[in-house]
C-alpha cells in the first residue's frame, strides 16, 4: 500500500489539477509497489499512467512570426523503437527518470538533466531520440529550424533567438535545434563571421540563462567545428554511431516482422558495413515493399542484399 505522504500528494496533486505532479506522485506509489514486491501491481499502475502520459500532448499554434521557424510536430515513437547500444539507452532512460523525479532533485537544489547534445553521423537516430523522448514525456515536440534562422533572418538571428527562448520559457515542451551546425560551421566562412559569433555567443548565453522546464536539445552531425564553450554549457553529450551487428540484427527484427525470411545476421552485417540506421531501416522497407508487389511473402537473403545495394549505391555516382 501506498504511504501516507503518497497518498497526500496524490490526492493534493488531483485536486488542484497538476497533472505533471499527480503522474509524479503516481510513478512513487508504483515505485513504492515494486520494491514491495508487488511486481504485477506495479506493472499495471505503470501501464495505466503510460495511457494518461502518452494522449495528453496539446499542440499551441505558433505567432506567424515563428511559425517559419518552429514545426511542431506529433511524436510517434517509443524507447523501445529506438536501436542503440545498451550504454545510450541507459543514458536516455536516466533523462526520462530525473524528469519524473524532478521534485526530489530539487528538494535537494539540484535540476534533472534537460539541456542535451546529440552528436554523431547523419540517420543513426538524433532526431529519432529528441521525439522519443517527447513521447515518452508526454511533451509537445518543436523542432527549430536552424538553417531558416541563420539565412532567411541574417542580421536579426539573435533577435529571432531571443523570441525562440521566450517561447521555450513559456510554454514546456521538447525544443530540438536540428542541424545545429548551421551555427557553427558558417562561423567560420569568410563573410558574416562577425554575426556569426554573435549568434553564436547569444545562443550560449540563452541556454547557459534558461531556468525553464522545458527540455533543449541541439543536434549535430560534426563535433569538430563546434566551439568547445558550447559543450559545458549543456548537462549531458550523447554520442551516436553507425549500428554494430546486435543492432543490425534488431533494426532488421523490427522493421520486417513477419515478412522477415531466412536471413544471415552476419552476411547482412557485412554486406552494410557503413550504413546507418535509418539506411538499413530504408533498405528493409524497400524489400517489404518488393515483396508485396511481387505477391511473395517472405524477404530472403538475395532480395535484402539487392535493397542494401541499391542504398549503397545510392551515393555513387558514374
Ligand atoms: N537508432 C535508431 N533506431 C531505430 N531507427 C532509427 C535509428 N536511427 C535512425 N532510425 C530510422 O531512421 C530515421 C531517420 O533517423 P534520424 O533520427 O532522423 O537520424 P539523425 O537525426 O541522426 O540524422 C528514423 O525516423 C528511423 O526510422
Ligand atoms: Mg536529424
Amino acid at each position: 500500500m501506498a504511504t501516507g505522504d503518497q497518498l497526500k500528494s496524490l490526492i493534493k496533486s488531483g485536486l488542484e489539477d497538476d497533472k505533471d505532479r499527480f503522474i509524479t506522485a503516481a510513478l512513487q506509489v508504483a515505485a513504492h509497489e515494486a520494491r514491495q514486491g508487488h511486481g504485477a501491481l506495479a506493472k499495471e499502475l505503470r501501464s495505466l499512467i503510460d495511457k494518461v502520459k502518452i494522449s495528453r500532448v496539446k499542440v499551441i499554434p505558433f505567432t506567424p512570426d515563428l511559425k517559419d521557424l518552429v514545426l511542431s510536430t506529433e511524436p510517434g515513437d517509443r524507447l523501445s523503437d529506438l536501436v542503440v547500444s545498451d550504454a545510450l539507452k541507459n543514458r536516455i532512460e536516466k533523462i526520462l527518470n530525473e524528469y519524473h523525479h524532478k521534485e526530489k532533485l530539487f528538494k535537494h537544489g539540484l535540476h534533472n538533466r534537460r539541456k542535451i547534445l546529440l552528436v554523431g553521423p547523419p540517420g543513426t537516430g538524433k532526431t529519432m531520440t529528441a521525439s522519443v523522448i517527447a513521447k515518452e514525456l508526454g511533451m509537445p515536440f518543436y523542432t527549430v529550424q536552424m538553417d531558416k534562422l541563420v539565412n532567411k533572418f541574417m542580421g536579426e538571428t539573435s533577435a529571432k533567438l531571443r523570441q525562440i527562448f521566450d517561447v521555450i520559457k513559456d510554454r514546456k515542451g521538447i525544443f530540438l535545434f536540428d542541424e545545429f551546425d548551421a551555427i557553427g560551421a558558417e562561423r567560420n566562412a569568410d563573410n558574416d563571421v562577425g554575426e556569426m559569433r554573435r549568434v553564436l555567443n547569444s545562443f550560449l548565453q540563452f541556454i547557459e540563462n534558461d531556468k525553464s522546464e522545458s527540455f533543449i536539445i541541439a543536434a549535430t552531425n560534426n563535433l569538430s567545428i563546434l566551439d568547445q564553450a558550447l559543450f559545458r554549457r549543456f548537462d549531458d553529450i550523447l554520442h551516436y554511431d553507425l549500428p554494430d551487428e546486435k543492432e543490425i540484427k534488431s533494426l532488421i527484427e523490427n522493421c520486417l516482422g513477419s515478412y522477415k525470411g531466412t536471413l544471415s545476421i552476419k552476411k547482412v552485417t557485412v554486406e552494410s558495413k557503413d550504413l546507418s540506421h535509418a539506411e538499413i531501416t530504408q533498405a528493409c522497407r524497400d524489400a517489404i515493399k518488393e515483396v508485396i508487389l511481387k505477391d511473395k511473402s517472405k524477404v530472403n537473403m538475395s532480395l535484402l542484399k539487392s535493397m542494401i545495394d541499391d542504398r549503397k549505391n545510392a551515393y555513387k555516382r558514374d
